[in-house]
C-alpha cells in the first residue's frame, strides 16, 4: 500500500515506534484499558477502525462484529495480528491509509470507529480521511471517535506543554489538531455528542452519516 504523500513520514515513524509501542504507552493504556470495553462494547455490524495501531481494542468488540482495521504502519500491523486469537468477532486487518482506503468499497459499514489516529494525522489532511469516513459508512452509519486535545485548565495544559515535544516526536501526536471543527465542516458526518472521558482533554466525538 503506497500512502497519501503526507503520510510517509507518519509511515515510517510508527514503523520504528511500533517495536516499543506498547511498552512507552503502558502508563497510559493503565488509564484507556478501563474506557476500552464500553468504547466499542454496543457496537454491531459492519465496523471499519482506523488506524488499529497494535490491536489494543480488538478483544472488546462483541462477537457480533465483523470488523475491518486498518493500519498505516506494517509493523504496527503485525503486532495487532498477533491480538486477533483475543478477538470473539471476525476480524481482517489490512494495510491501509485512512486518507486514501483505495481498496474498500463505499456505503458498506454501520460503524467507523478510531482512538487516538486523528490526532496524530497532520490538520492538512484530515479532511481527507473525514471524506473517506462518510463514503465508506452507510447512510444512517455512526462514527465514534476518540482524540486528545489541550485543556482549558491552566495545570493540565501546563503538564500537556511539557509532554507535547515527545509526544509529537515519539507518536506524530498533537494536542492542537482540530479534528472535531473539521468534522462539523463536513458535508457528510453529522456531529450528534461531544463529551469529555478525562478532565477536559479526551474528547469522545460521536456523530452520524447524513
Ligand atoms: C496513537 S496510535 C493509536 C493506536 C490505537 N488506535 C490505540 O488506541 O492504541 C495511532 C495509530 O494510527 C495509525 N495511523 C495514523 N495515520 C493513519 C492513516 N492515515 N491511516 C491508517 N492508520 C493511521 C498509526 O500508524 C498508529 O498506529
Amino acid at each position: 500500500m503506497k500512502p497519501h504523500g503526507n503520510n510517509l513520514f507518519l509511515q515510517s515513524k510508527y514503523n520504528v515506534t511500533a517495536f516499543f509501542y506498547d511498552i512507552l504507552d503502558y502508563p497510559w493504556e493503565r488509564v484507556y484499558r478501563k474506557w476500552r470495553p464500553t468504547l466499542v462494547g454496543d457496537l454491531r455490524g459492519k465496523v471499519l477502525e482506523a488506524g488499529v495501531g497494535t490491536g489494543r481494542n480488538l478483544e472488546f468488540y462483541h462477537e457480533d462484529v465483523d470488523l475491518l482495521g486498518i493500519e498505516l504502519s506494517k509493523q504496527m500491523l503485525s503486532k495487532a495480528e498477533k491480538r486477533i486469537k483475543k478477538a470473539k468477532c471476525k476480524v481482517r486487518l489490512i494495510n491501509e491509509d485512512a486518507t486514501l482506503m483505495k481498496s474498500i468499497d463505499s456505503n458498506q459499514f454501520d460503524w467507523v470507529f478510531s482512538t487516538f489516529m486523528c490526532c496524530v494525522m497532520p490538520d492538512e489532511i484530515q479532511n481527507l480521511a473525514l471524506d473517506q469516513f462518510g463514503r465508506v459508512l452507510k447512510e444512517g452509519g455512526r462514527f465514534r471517535l476518540l482524540e486528545i486535545v489541550y485543556s482549558k485548565n491552566k495545570k493540565i495544559r501546563k503538564r500537556q506543554e511539557l509532554f507535547a515535544p515527545f509526544v509529537e516526536k515519539v507518536y506524530g501526536a498533537r494536542f492542537d489538531r482540530n479534528t472535531l471543527r473539521y468534522i462539523e465542516q463536513s458535508p457528510t458526518l453529522k456531529v450528534e455528542k461531544t463529551s469529555f472521558l478525562k478532565d477536559d482533554t479526551y474528547l469522545l466525538i460521536e456523530g452520524i452519516r447524513v
